[in-house]
């Protein structure tokens, strides 16, 4: 079964705590939290602070996206704020294997990003130390841009590189992910759909699940 994450990105950050219940009551899988510093993207977000309070509304795992250069200094805030997944990316880890580890090594599942144009052979000699594969199907750094298409094709190599190792190894799809679109992603191999602005942009989330999962199973 695919696996939905909101993104609280679209979220209104004045009811968070709410959004947050809102989407685990129309049946979110995850929580997707972003989290950017300005430099490695060209916005500033959310920190373990807001982790934090969103661990305390809702029983949802927390799949955390670091977008920040030198997460490995703030991996042990983020595991205390709450954090269930934590996500790192490729292009700001010169020294991926000892982040990856360390993420490991404090208990919880680790996961590796690729912007569009990161070839995934750059997580060839890492993927099988890492729970998830984080396909950004966008340039990082804001909510409501247009799928890549090309990042279909992307999926697909992944998927197979995953099967030919034997690995379990998930793949979760960020950027643009719609309602229209969503089919074809997860045919083309994504385990776990992130969706921003296509979910929170909706008066009824429950509705909106609902219209997903028929669309996705018929
Ligand atoms: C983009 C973030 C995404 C974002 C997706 O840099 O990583 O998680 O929230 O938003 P949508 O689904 O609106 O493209
Ligand atoms: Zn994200």
């Amino acid at each position: 079964m695919t696996l939905i994450a909101p993104s609280i990105l679209s979220a209104d950050f004045g009811r968070l705590a709410e959004e947050v219940k809102h989407a685990e009551q129309a049946g979110a899988d995850m929580i997707h939290i972003d989290v950017m510093d300005g430099c490695f993207v060209p916005n500033i977000t959310i920190g373990p602070l807001i982790v934090e309070a969103v661990k305390k509304a809702t029983m949802l795992p927390l799949d955390v996206h670091l977008m920040i250069i030198q997460p490995e200094k703030y991996i042990e805030d983020f595991v205390k704020a709450g954090a269930d997944i934590l996500t790192v990316h490729v292009e700001a880890c010169p020294h991926l294997h000892r982040t990856v580890w360390q993420i490991k090594e404090s208990g919880i599942r680790v996961g590796v990003s690729l912007n569009p144009a990161t070839s995934l052979s750059s997580i060839e000699e890492i993927i099988h130390d890492i729970d998830l594969i984080l396909i950004m199907s966008v340039n990082p750094g804001f909510g409501g841009q247009k799928f890549i298409p090309s990042t279909l094709d992307k999926i697909n190599r992944a998927k197979k590189m995953i099967l030919s190792n034997k690995l379990q190894t998930v793949i979760e799809v960020d950027g643009g992910v719609k309602l229209e679109n969503a089919k074809k992603i997860v045919q083309a191999g994504a385990d776990i759909l992130v969706m921003g602005s296509a979910f929170f942009k909706q008066k009824d989330y429950k509705k909106f699940m609902k219209q997903l999962r028929k669309e996705l199973y018929g």
